[in-house]
């Protein structure tokens, strides 16, 4: 069968042994920020531990997105009540409705670029007027190997998601760097304009 999970399936028991909470605060940070008991999609949720478990626990509702059959069945188990889907973004239908929020930690770079733009055209689509849209990626274009599948990843750079975010319907309105090290942007569907602009790190 095809491997739709970028190598997660094959690894998918040390990706859950390896996940730490790192990130955590920014999520919770994010959530906060979102209209009481908001509709998310986690788009690349893995485990659900510990984006859409810091999520819920703030009130929220989180629907799962991952084509890796075992961290999609660690997401059931984490999240029984949850809406879950076992597929790949290119193939998500998004359960055929809008959300008031979308997050995906440590998806876009493990994807083709073709690909990540078309995600961010998707969340765009899929996202309410005011959505909101956390993601995580370097803000340096770069590339670097992921030291759990040895595959290529690549950010494709802020510069380059700003534009791809403009395009859909989407204004970067925040970056945020967690304790670790790694890099968010938060944008924000239908916002015009730098007023929003902030660095948090
Ligand atoms: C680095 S893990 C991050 C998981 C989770 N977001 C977290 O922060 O713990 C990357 C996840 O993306 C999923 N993934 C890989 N390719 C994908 C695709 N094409 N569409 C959706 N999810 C994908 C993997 O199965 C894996 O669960």
């Amino acid at each position: 069968m095809t491997d739709r999970s970028n190598g997660y399936e094959a690894i998918a028991d040390r990706f859950v042994a390896a996940r730490s909470a790192i990130g955590s605060d920014v999520v919770r940070d994010w959530a906060a920020t979102l209209p009481a008991g908001a509709a998310i999609v986690d788009i690349g949720c893995g485990s659900g531990w510990p984006v859409a478990t810091t999520l819920t626990a703030a009130g929220h509702r989180v629907a799962g997105i991952d084509p890796s059959p075992t961290l999609l069945a660690a997401f059931r188990r984490a999240l029984p009540h949850a809406d879950a889907a076992c597929e790949a973004v290119e193939d998500s239908r998004f359960f055929d409705r809008r959300f008031d929020a979308a997050v995906a930690i440590g998806l876009l770079f493990l994807l083709p670029e073709p690909a990540q733009a078309a995600l961010i055209a998707r969340v765009g689509q899929v996202l309410k007027p005011g959505g909101r849209f956390l993601f995580g990626a370097p803000r340096i274009a770069c590339t670097w190997r992921d030291t759990l599948t040895g595959r290529t990843s690549r950010s494709l750079g802020e510069t380059a998601y700003r534009g791809l975010l403009a395009d859909a319907g989407l204004h970067l309105s925040a970056n945020y760097r967690d304790n670790g090290g790694n890099d968010y942007g938060m944008a924000v569907a239908g916002q015009g304009g730098d007023a929003y602009d902030r660095t948090v790190s």
